[in-house]
């Protein structure tokens, strides 16, 4: 099966997400998409699955002309697509995710189950997928529930497979299993289109790379003859420091200090077990770590979001029994949380209302009357424009900003307000290397001026890049910590729980 996307264009309002674009896949390639954010990736995929009406331009299968009114009329003609977030029904079954959707009723029959069973258990061999067909969704780590997706337009004989950022919420040994399912489809003749903000994973796996920039193909690369730089050069039309420069600060006082904390889940397993960790002025404290070992929960409960069971957390000297969300917020303890969309934009109200929620009752923005929205509005501007958020409009709901745009204005609202310890969670998940480079610069600068820093990140290379001590999560402990010039290796082995 050989796809053509021939000159498609498509603006919202003002904004020309797609100028022009013209792209091939083959049977049996691997076409990796690279763009910054909102270079228009995730609009010209949803053109592909019917999701987006093309303003102008055509999609060709195997040289004959095809209209998509909807993602199932897509899929019957064999593309299919897996989002960034999955679109899976957490209390259903996997062989009933699969076939929802497939039958005009919403009920299941025997028949039916047993059948759709049966070919769930065939796709999931023949690709190496090992999936159980029975398993309930919500029992199932990511990286498997991405899996269910896949057998999921399989299921439907997908044969073009689109895959829009795939590897962002996987931890490290899940992506070397992905990269293992997708080699085994494109063996089996698939064409994959495949979008990712790493540049080393498109030299990995892809046969051939096309670079977006401000909706126009401005490139196309072949992984053997091309660098890392090159391609971010491409991508951002500058070039860009991939290392992030940090001198070395002398640390000051403690801002932050655990003792022999512990969290027991709701059936008493211990989450979070004896943990002492301190966190100085002047410094970024790095916690690496697979994800799944209690980082979360520790971020929850520094932050407010989840009760402890005993020890305890004091920050500038004062114990925070059970403090409320916005009694944290209100010491200056800022929060950038893993899941954006889940707890810290709020998708359908609009920029300048992002900006201002936690702190609209803040003098600036608010005489306890009114809200001033002038003053929210020139905010949400100013942090636009700083963080470089790609907008038109601060007026456009959240939802509307591409996903690494959301990210940006996220940070930039956090780092904005007056901060005295900054608590990061996967800072730069889904965000481009040309933004990396500038939000690692924003962290260091802060730490220089004088704040505290805890980054959590599932990338080591960017806990490496902006720590100055390195502490590692295994199985709810902390079981090393390291100095910032430690040995990568020696790091990811005690990740592994080896010490
Ligand atoms: N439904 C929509 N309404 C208005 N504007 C939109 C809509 N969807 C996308 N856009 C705009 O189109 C542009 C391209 O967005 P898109 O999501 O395709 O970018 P992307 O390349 O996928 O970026 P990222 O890497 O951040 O995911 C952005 O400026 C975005 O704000
Ligand atoms: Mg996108």
């Amino acid at each position: 099966m050989k796809l053509k996307l021939n000159e498609i264009s498509k603006s919202f309002g003002p904004v020309k997400a797609n100028s022009d674009i013209n792209l091939t896949v083959n049977r049996g390639e691997i076409l990796g998409l690279l763009g910054e954010n909102g270079a228009g990736k995730t609009t010209l995929m949803n053109i592909l699955t019917g999701l987006y009406k093309p303003d102008s331009g055509s999609i060709l299968i195997d040289n004959q002309l095809k209209v998509f009114h909807n993602p199932r009329e897509a899929n019957k003609n064999g593309v299919g697509m897996v989002h960034q977030h999955f679109m899976l029904v957490p209390v259903f079954s996997v062989t009933e995710n699969i076939i929802l959707g497939t039958e005009p009723t919403t009920t299941f029959n025997k028949i039916d189950l047993t059948n759709a069973k049966e070919k769930v258990l065939k796709i999931s061999s023949e690709y190496n997928l090992d999936v159980d067909p029975n398993q309930l969704i919500e029992k199932l780590p990511v990286g498997i529930q991405q899996r269910v997706e896949i057998i999921k337009i399989l299921f439907r004989d997908a044969e073009i497979l689109i895959f829009d950022e795939p590897t962002a919420v996987l931890t490290p040994q899940e992506v070397v299993e992905f990269f293992e399912i997708i080699k085994n489809l494109k063996k089996a003749g698939k064409a994959i289109i495949f979008i990712t903000h790493k540049l080393h994973e498109v030299l990995e796996v892809c046969d051939r790379i096309n670079v977006l920039r401000s909706g126009k193909i401005v490139g196309e690369e072949l992984p053997k003859k091309t660098t890392n730089k090159k391609l971010a050069e491409l991508m951002v039309g500058r070039k860009v420091n991939l290392k992030t420069n940090r001198q070395i600060v002398e640390k000051g006082e403690v801002l932050l200090e655990v003792n022999n904390l512990s969290i027991l889940s709701e059936n008493k397993e211990p989450l979070l077990s004896n943990l002492d960790v301190k966190l100085h002025k002047n410094e970024i404290l790095g916690i690496a770590g697979v994800q799944g070992n209690g980082q979360t929960e520790f971020i929850e409960a520094l932050t407010g979001l989840r009760k402890i069971s005993s020890g305890k957390i004091s920050y500038f000297g004062k114990e925070c029994k059970n403090f409320s969300p916005r009694k944290i917020h209100q010491l200056g303890v800022r929060h950038i949380p893993e899941d954006r969309q889940k707890q810290g934009l709020i998708g359908d109200f609009s920029l300048t209302e992002n900006i201002i929620l936690n702190t609209y009752y803040e003098k600036k923005f608010s005489n306890n009357i009114a809200l001033n929205w002038s003053n929210a509005k020139k905010e949400a501007k100013r942090i636009i424009e700083k963080f470089d958020v790609r907008t038109n409009s601060e007026e456009i709901s959240a939802d509307k900003l591409s996903g690494g745009n959301q990210q940006k204005l996220l940070i930039g609202r956090e780092m904005s307000r007056s901060i005295n310890l900054l608590i990061a969670s996967q800072p730069t998940r889904g965000v481009d290397v040309g933004s990396i480079e500038y939000i690692h610069n924003q962290i260091v600068m802060a730490r220089n001026k004088g704040i505290g820093v805890l980054l959590n990140s599932t990338e080591l290379d960017e806990i490496i890049a902006l720590s100055d001590r390195i502490i590692v999560f295994y199985e709810g402990r902390v079981i090393a910590e390291f100095p910032s010039n430690a040995d990568p290796n020696i790091i990811g082995l005690a990740m592994a729980g080896v010490n």
